[in-house]
């Protein structure tokens, strides 16, 4: 632990330990038929930057319904939990948590924040403003990867742990399940769970929101092979690679994918690895899966969990459900 006086910081995760995880995920991806590189790769300063932009655009309405969902219900939320610590996993900027520490204090046993993500480069300032502004509230940042410390989470007070944006949709069902087993088992009685989904919608809104006419979300996209230029010291050219977003009905979810229009090959040196491309071939960088109300419901169930709540499925965009473990 480390940090000013009301802040501390755990880190799980080295700045190491990251970029070998990145050098497995890129060696893997590339060598797969097809090409995938998972999407949590986007986000270096250049990509947080342009995610920012995309969540101000007029196609992209996850992130204004999810905040409007939280400025209606985070009382209702807030009262259900009756927690006294805020854990947010993928905080990030700790941006949309504001609107839930209100609820959790205004009249209510609020004490900790624990965001939790798995790059430092944000979270310690974001963490700082947190403190900055709440005063008396108790800032403990803690750095890891979700898939393995979700047991390292401090087990204090009663907690109500916070996943929001619709970044649960990154990842498949299988990754799902396991992602709700291992939370559950690091939860105690009288902790909550708040998750927030985007939903099945019209499909051209969907696809508007992933692919908007200004062209950020292409750029967005491309990013990643500058995250690998710069991280592994890869020799890719942006422009040669086309930005597509596809719906994939069977599967429920949004597939961005990157088009190489030229064949190619490419040279990652850190691994000394080198990459062909057919002209035309797609490579996958993310899937962002959209929910029916009922499908989350189920999933958390099947994971041991008791639904509690569920708020916007009526106005349909996008939607927060509570829950917590069955013991
Ligand atoms: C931050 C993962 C929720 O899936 O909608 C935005 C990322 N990708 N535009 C999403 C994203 C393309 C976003 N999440």
């Amino acid at each position: 632990m480390s940090g000013a006086a009301g802040l501390s910081v755990d880190v799980h995760l080295s700045a190491t330990d990251l970029h070998r995880a990145l050098e497995e995920d890129v060696r893997v991806g590339l060598t797969s038929r097809p090409k995938s590189i998972p999407p949590v790769w986007f986000y270096d300063e250049e990509g947080s930057r342009l995610f920012e932009v995309i969540t101000t655009l007029d196609e992209y309405y996850p992130t204004r319904a999810e905040r409007r969902l939280l400025e209606l219900h985070s009382p209702a939320i807030a009262a259900l939990a009756g927690a006294d610590t805020l854990v947010e996993l993928g905080a990030g900027a700790c941006a949309k948590t504001r609107t839930l520490l209100d609820a959790m204090g205004e009249d209510g046993p609020l004490r900790r924040y624990l965001p939790f993500d798995v790059s430092d480069d944000f979270l310690r300032s974001a963490a700082a403003e947190v403190l900055e502004d709440y005063e008396g509230l108790e800032v403990h940042a803690v750095i890891g990867d979700f898939h393995r410390h979700l047991d390292r989470i401090p087990v204090v007070g009663i907690r109500l742990v916070a996943f929001l944006g619709g970044t649960i949709g990154n990842l498949t069902p299988d990754q799902r399940q396991r992602f709700f087993f291992d939370l559950n088992c690091s939860m105690l009685a009288g902790d909550h769970l708040l998750i927030g989904t985007d939903l099945v919608k019209d499909t051209r809104r969907i696809i508007a929101a992933y692919d908007d006419g200004a062209g950020v979300t292409a750029e967005f996209n491309r990013n990643m092979l500058r995250v690998l230029n710069e991280q592994l010291d890869a020799d890719f050219v942006p422009e040669l690679f086309e930005h597509l977003a596809v719906w994939n009905d069977a599967e429920q979810w949004i597939e961005m994918r990157l088009r190489s229009t030229a064949e190619q090959s490419i040279h990652i040196n850190a691994l000394d690895l080198e990459v062909h491309f057919e002209a035309g071939e797609e490579m996958l960088t993310e899937i962002s899966a959209k929910f029916t109300p009922e499908q989350v419901a189920d999933e958390l169930i099947k994971a041991d969990f008791v639904v509690d709540g569920q708020w916007g499925a009526d106005e349909g965009d996008f939607l927060l459900t509570l829950a917590h473990p069955y013991c």
